[in-house]
């Protein structure tokens, strides 16, 4: 079992995030003994755990206090406040710092062979997405009457499978649109990794030491590299 007096941080276990998270706990002195298959990997130096998940549960752990920080990209951890909004739960969470890592943006994108002029183009379209509420945020502040159709992978290929007219979905080379072909038309958040710590006052005087130990020397780091 885990030890409730470690300081627990989840990352991403694998994909946009993952390594660049485990190169600033170990740019930061956190010594790690990471084995690809196992979820959980201690800390030999300091009184820290860290959970490797997917990247979609980590605002949820933060918010539910199951873990203490989380390394997140600002996308899913929108999704997730709108989401608990929607469903009337508390999304409590405090963003220690923004990160210098993990660039991206969520965007529409069509077939090539859409006709695309303006947002108005989307009336009546079905549009897949992993991020259903940034994406109906998005329509409501653009006044179009779209739908969004939910999907957890391959968004991209959705057109091709006549689930939908359009997808929005995380972009950052463009590779995978190119290869899809589809055409990037409308950036509706910009994102970045961010460090954030649970909010529930429920953190003991020691972990919020060794966070307060911790965070100065992310800066650091941060800044030894612009
Ligand atoms: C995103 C997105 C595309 C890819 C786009 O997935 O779903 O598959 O990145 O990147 P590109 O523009 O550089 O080709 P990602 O693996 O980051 O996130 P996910 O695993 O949460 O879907
Ligand atoms: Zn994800
Ligand atoms: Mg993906």
């Amino acid at each position: 079992m885990s030890d409730s007096r470690r300081l627990r941080i989840a990352i991403q276990k694998s994909g946009r995030l993952s390594d660049d998270s485990i190169a600033l706990l170990k740019a930061i002195g956190i010594k790690l003994n990471i084995r690809d298959r196992l979820l959980i990997a201690h800390s030999t130096n300091e009184n820290i755990d860290l959970l490797r998940v997917r990247d979609d549960d980590i605002p949820g752990l933060v918010m539910d206090g199951v873990v203490d920080l989380g390394f997140i990209g600002e996308n899913e951890l929108e999704e997730k406040m709108l989401e608990r909004q929607a469903a009337g739960k508390a999304a409590d969470f405090e963003v220690l710092r923004r990160l210098d890592y993990g660039g991206c943006r969520l965007s529409i994108a069509v077939p090539n062979e859409f006709n695309y002029e303006s947002v108005k183009s989307l009336e009546g379209k079905k549009v897949a997405t992993t991020y259903p509420y940034l994406l109906e945020r998005f329509f409501k502040e653009s006044g179009v009457n779209a739908k969004a159709v939910m999907l957890t992978g391959s968004v991209e290929v959705a057109p091709r499978a006549g689930v939908a007219d359009a997808i929005c979905d995380l972009v950052s080379t463009g590779a995978t649109l190119e290869a899809n072909g589809l055409q990037e038309e409308e950036v509706i958040f910009r994102s970045k990794a961010v460090l954030i710590q649970r909010a529930d006052g429920e953190i003991s005087d020691e972990k919020q030491a060794l966070i307060n130990r911790l965070v100065p020397r992310i800066d650091g780091v941060i800044q030894a590299k612009e």
